[in-house]
């Protein structure tokens, strides 16, 4: 793993750690670093959420810019595969996941951000799709997320414009669910991940699995994903301790393995 991108585990959440001054521009080394560190937190059975940080400052510009001004068509087809495969596997971590957003969120970065399954920015955050202005679009799965969390006309208004957008506007139109201090924005991502430390993991995993794989297909297949899943549960220790501690009438949460 590289040390542009880190994952610090404590107390069952880790931390994917964007750590590249000044602005966390994601160049290959972290698109890579990102991936390795996805794939850890996926892995390692002490960790049962995940959280993605820039740091106090700034969450993310966007691609490196630099890296790619030089970029020919060829260079690209291979590298735009990188590009998507990062935000993917972001995407597809088994895992809850939460972006802690201060400063900018620009580009790839609010792509990162797309790729989580919440968001939480600080007070003085700005997100935005700007590649437009760089005669490039969205290419880390941008067009696509952010068409399906805020709807179509309203990611063509961002996209088309580039227009940067402020963390009042980006909670009004759903594109982050909270806004909170800027210095609190790591601890309430924290508090928000801590509700699944020592949950069901299996049943949390097939529930993002089910709602993400769903969005992709019509009714009915989605249907069939979530009976299939559904299913799949009643094979897990999870589940048998879940039902067993209600029919006991346990309090509080059940003891999950
Ligand atoms: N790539 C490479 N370097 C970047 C960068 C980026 N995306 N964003 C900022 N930097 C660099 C700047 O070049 C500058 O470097 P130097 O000190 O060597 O000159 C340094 O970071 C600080 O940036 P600024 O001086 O510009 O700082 P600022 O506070 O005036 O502005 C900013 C901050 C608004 C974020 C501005 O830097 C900016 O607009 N950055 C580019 C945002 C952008 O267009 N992102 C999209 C990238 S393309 C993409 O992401 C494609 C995709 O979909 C995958």
């Amino acid at each position: 793993m590289t040390d542009l991108v880190r994952l610090e585990v404590e107390d069952g959440i880790g931390t994917i750690r964007l750590d590249r001054a000044p602005m966390n521009a994601l160049n290959a080394e972290i698109q890579h670093g990102l991936i390795a560190a996805c794939r850890e937190a996926a892995q390692r059975k002490d960790v049962a959420a995940v959280i993605v940080w820039g740091g106090e400052k700034v969450f993310a510009a966007g691609a490196d810019i630099k890296e790619m001004e030089t970029m020919s068509y060829t260079d690209m087809v291979d590298h735009s595969a990188l590009l998507q495969d990062f935000t993917r596997s972001l995407a597809q971590l088994p895992k809850p996941t939460v972006a802690a957003i201060t400063g900018y969120a620009l580009g790839g970065g609010c792509e990162v951000a797309l790729a989580c399954d919440f968001r939480i920015a600080a007070d003085d955050a700005v997100l935005g799709q700007p590649e437009v202005s760089l005669g490039i679009i969205p290419g880390a799965g941008g067009t696509q997320r952010l068409a399906r969390l805020v709807g179509p006309s309203r990611a063509k208004d961002l996209v088309f414009s580039g227009r940067f957008v402020k963390a009042p506007e980006a909670l009004a139109i759903g594109l982050v669910d909270s806004v909170v201090p800027a210095s609190e924005v790591y601890e309430s991502a924290r508090s928000m991940m801590a509700r699944y430390v020592g949950g069901p993991a299996y049943a949390l995993r097939a529930a993002k699995e089910a709602i993400d794989r769903g969005l992709e297909v019509d009714l009915d297949s989605g249907l069939e994903i979530e009976r299939m899943l559904f299913s799949a549960l009643f094979a897990t220790k999870d589940r048998a301790i879940g039902m067993r501690h209600f029919v006991e009438k346990g309090r509080g949460p059940a003891p999950f393995e």
